[in-house]
């Protein structure tokens, strides 16, 4: 963290070496040194000397000049900084650029292959530093020129590719890292096998495919609008190769460039908030991951599991595919044969696959398209070339269809070769599918039959419990308190080995749970109110009736509840990966959860919380939402738990005031805290506490940071607002494909816990918001920013404490 304060600053000083500007040139006899630069002349960029790391390793390059913060485009002695010496760049008499440090070693040099009579070199306002003959101003006559040499930007107007005549392949490497300009790991560079598409690689793996152009983008671009103020074009012919964006409003700043983590990202500077916006920023998800789903995998985000077989196709390694493992890709079902293989089926909204292995033609139909894949046999699928007027040209694809992904809305057609006849062994499928589902149909109604006569007779229901002990239960709808079945106290008593100490796994705000074991096998939970519990019958009875009737695979299921005497107990599915905050703020087992199963369980609490709060028909706030109280069950997959506060509201009634404030500190919202106001917008913040707290593996309670007085919330919002959000992930989950799911994540994360309810979204909007389909709003400050502001346990009336956890009854005095 403490590098990335550090580096701001530095940036900070940066701007501030800015001395004798003004002019944009040199000729040969002069040199930009140490506090001089160039400027361009619309005054947009800046070239000169700045410093970087703690070493004081010195570079020259190009910035924005009107930003403050991140905004070097162009490095040119990226590999050999100055270091403990002063520079000078010059013109040489032979058209030459050259950095020569104090005892005049070169340190860096331009090496165009012609030389002219008198040679300038030029900052222009694009942002290129070109050599030139100060009589000739045509770009095809340069030199030599900066754009020639991409760093980590791509500027409006710069070319991203091949000149096959010249033999120049422009691409982006990133920095190594924030203070270290030099080559990183990751490249973005056009791959001219097949059809071209840029590719992003890690080394030398593929970690991102941007697809074909399509002739309005690149077939693997989520983008559901393009940038309204800039033209892209993409140029392939025999002499070019190349992709470029420019500008419509030269009033804005904009950008494009790879990140250290191999992100790539489009900004644009917004003045108002002096700062940049990320309007794009590719890898977008885990589907872009390149072949997450290997060969003939489809993936799809919106499914459980998110790859699927092309039709035709099953799972090369089936056991390792229910893991959600899919590399390994698809194979045959039944063997190809191309008298048989003679149709198609068509994916539309999906991105292309990697053309490396594709044919084209820019000018066939596609009916000829068609045609020509089923004249070779080893053609597996076809699609339009260019989508931009009705669909024209062929791409066709062999042996292998690789990274195929579903866009929704926004992605390709794409026909892939299967049996057109129903004799194949897809006619088979569907006979054993006709079979199957007859079967099915028979089995439910029989189903139905026998519950509807099982509930005529069964008596043995809550609803009598609670009349013989004169509840009225929370709704009065006395229909709906059914369902709900009894344990005698002797049963739960040898389930669970006389609540042996060694059965305990856990402890509550209001008691102890204990694992079970039923004769039948079952392995249940069981939670024992402790006597002197503040969870009176009132709270027992609200936790049973709401969660008998809530049904969900993200909410824990009660299987049942047993009385007697002073001993109120609830019987609960058993959950045998215990609680969240145990896994996730554990070293040894936090290792278990990966960022995509981390992802999973935002998602699942995500579900569970929706449904909660608008899908399930009483509208529930959950008022006690945090890690402890999410189980995790056999996959991991999250379950809420713990409805001992939860509240049932009305259609109409929006907010609520209680006078007993109860609930966790560091989970609970300002407006609760202190006001004892709680609605949805309450659950939400909490929700946006444990997304950060699984981002950074860190708890908010307790938080506590060298630098700073900030809270976890605070911390990361400070880090948004920076620009340098990942570097309060935690560092076992961070990798680069997953980075830009990862600071959504956080994005979210703190929408959720904004100050004011009404910015918060509701659960609703998050869910949108995680499967990626919507820019995100940008946050503002979060509610109890600063750590010290916490109130104190002590303040508290009742005080119900657990091991780890402590639940707060406050009395106020309203
Ligand atoms: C200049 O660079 C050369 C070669 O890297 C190096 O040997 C020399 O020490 C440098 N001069 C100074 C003053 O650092
Ligand atoms: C360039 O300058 C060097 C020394 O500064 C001189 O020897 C050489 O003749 C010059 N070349 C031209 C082409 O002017
Ligand atoms: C100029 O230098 C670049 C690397 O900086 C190299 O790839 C290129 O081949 C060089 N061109 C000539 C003409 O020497
Ligand atoms: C260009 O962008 C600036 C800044 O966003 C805006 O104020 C201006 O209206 C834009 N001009 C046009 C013609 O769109
Ligand atoms: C392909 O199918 C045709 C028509 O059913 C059949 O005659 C032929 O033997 C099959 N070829 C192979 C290699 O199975
Ligand atoms: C593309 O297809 C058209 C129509 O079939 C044909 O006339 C043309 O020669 C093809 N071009 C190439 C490069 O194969």
């Amino acid at each position: 963290m403490k590098a990335t304060y550090s580096h701001v600053l530095l940036w900070l000083l940066l701007s501030v070496v800015t001395t004798c500007g003004g002019r944009d040139t040199i000729s040969v006899t002069q040199s930009v040194g140490e506090g001089e630069s160039l400027v361009s002349s619309g005054g947009d960029f800046e070239l000169g000397f700045f410093t970087l790391g703690s070493d004081g390793r010195k570079y020259i390059g190009i910035w924005f000049k009107k930003v403050q913060g991140r905004n070097v485009v162009w490095v040119a002695n990226r590999e050999r900084p100055l270091v403990n010496s002063f520079g000078d760049l010059q013109l040489t008499n032979t058209s030459l650029l050259v950095l020569v440090n104090s005892t005049g070693s070169v340190m860096w040099s331009t090496n165009s292959s012609r030389s002219v009579q008198s040679p300038i070199a030029q900052l222009l306002d694009s942002g290129n530093l070109v050599v030139r003959d100060e009589n000739d101003n045509n770009p095809d006559n340069y030199l030599w020129q900066s754009f020639d040499y991409p760093c980590d930007s791509q500027l409006p107007g710069m070319k991203l590719g091949r000149n096959f005549v010249t033999g120049v392949d422009r691409y982006l490497t990133s920095w190594k890292s924030y203070d270290d300009p030099s080559p990183g790991s990751y490249t973005y560079r056009f791959n001219p096998q097949g059809y071209p598409q840029p590719i992003l690689y890690r080394d030398s793996v593929e970690q991102y495919r941007d697809g074909p152009w399509n002739g309005f983008w690149f077939s693997g671009n989520s983008l559901l609008n393009p940038n309204p103020s800039e033209l892209y074009q993409f140029v392939f012919n025999q002499r070019e190769l190349y992709y470029v964006y420019e500008l419509i409003n030269f009033s804005l700043v904009t950008n494009r460039f790879l990140n250290t983590l191999g992100s790539l990202q489009r900004v644009e500077w917004n003045n108002r908030k002096q700062g940049w916006d990320t309007y794009l920023s590719k890898p977008t998800d885990s589907c872009d991951m390149y072949a997450l789903c290997g060969s003939y995998g489809i993936c799809n985000n919106v499914n459980f599991p998110r790859c699927q077989c092309v039709k035709g196709f099953v799972p090369k390694s089936p056991i390792d595919w229910n893991d959600g493992v899919c590399s390994d890709g698809c194979v045959l079902s039944t063997p190809f044969n191309c008298s048989i293989n003679n149709g198609f089926i068509k994916y539309s909204n999906v991105k292309l696959p990697d053309t490396r292995s594709s044919w084209y033609n820019t000018t066939m139909t596609l009916e000829e398209c068609k045609n020509k894949c089923l004249k070779k046999c080893s053609c597996v699928a076809y699609a339009n070339l260019d989508v931009t007027d009705g669909g024209t040209g062929c791409l066709l694809w062999f042996d292998n269809l690789i990274d195929v992904r579903v866009l929704s809305g926004v992605g390709q057609d794409l026909y892939v070769r299967v049996s057109s006849s129903g004799s194949g062994g897809d006619g088979k499928i569907r006979i054993w599918v006709a079979v199957g589902s007859s079967l099915l149909l028979i089995v439910i109604l029989s189903c139905v039959v026998i519950f509807i006569r099982w509930r005529k007779w069964r008596p043995n229901i809550v609803e009598k419990y609670f009349a013989s002990r004169g509840g009225s239960g929370i709704n009065k709808n006395k229909k709906e308190e059914k369902e709900l079945p009894i344990y005698p106290f002797n049963v739960i008593t040898r389930a669970t080995n006389y609540f042996s100490l060694s059965n305990k796994v856990g402890e509550g705000g209001f008691g102890c749970v204990y694992k079970g074991v039923l004769n039948d096998g079952q392995e249940i939970a069981v939670k024992r109110l402790s006597k002197n519990s503040k969870q009176g019958l009132d709270e027992f009875k609200n936790e049973a009736l709401f969660i008998a009737k809530l049904q969900h695979r993200n909410l824990v299921r009660l299987i049942g509840c047993c009385v007697k005497a002073e001993e109120q107990i609830l019987i609960y599915e058993y959950m045998p990966n215990n609680s969240l905050d145990r896994v996730l703020f554990d070293k040894t087992s936090s290792g278990l959860l990966d960022w995509p199963k981390r992802f999973e369980i935002i998602n699942g609490i995500a579900r569970g919380l929706l449904y909660l709060h608008q899908d399930s028909r009483l509208r529930i706030v959950h008022r006690d939402l945090k890690a402890s109280n999410v189980l995790l069950d056999k996959e991991m997959n999250p379950k809420i738990s713990d409805f001992g506060m939860a509240r049932s509201f009305t259609e109409s009634e929006d907010e609520a005031k209680t006078k007993r404030v109860v609930g966790t500190y560091g989970y609970m919202p300002p407006e609760y805290t202190i006001d004892g106001l709680f609605s949805v917008k309450s659950d939400v913040y909490s929700f946006g506490v444990i997304v950060l707290e699984i981002v950074c593996g860190k708890k908010n309670r307790g938080f506590n940071h060298p630098d700073h007085h900030h809270s976890l919330l605070g911390h990361a919002w400070m880090h948004f607002k920076d620009g340098a959000t990942l570097d309060i992930v935690d560092e076992s989950i961070l990798k680069m494909s997953y980075a830009s799911e990862i600071q959504r994540s956080i994005q979210i994360g703190l929408l959720c816990v904004q100050q004011n309810p009404e910015d918060r979204p509701s659960m609703s909007q998050v869910s949108v918001m995680l499967s990626g389909d919507t820019e995100l709003a940008i946050p503002t400050e979060p509610g109890f920013f600063v750590q010290r502001y916490m109130p104190q346990e002590s303040h508290s009336g009742a005080t119900q404490s657990s091991s780890n956890e402590v639940t707060v009854t406050l009395l106020s005095g309203r």
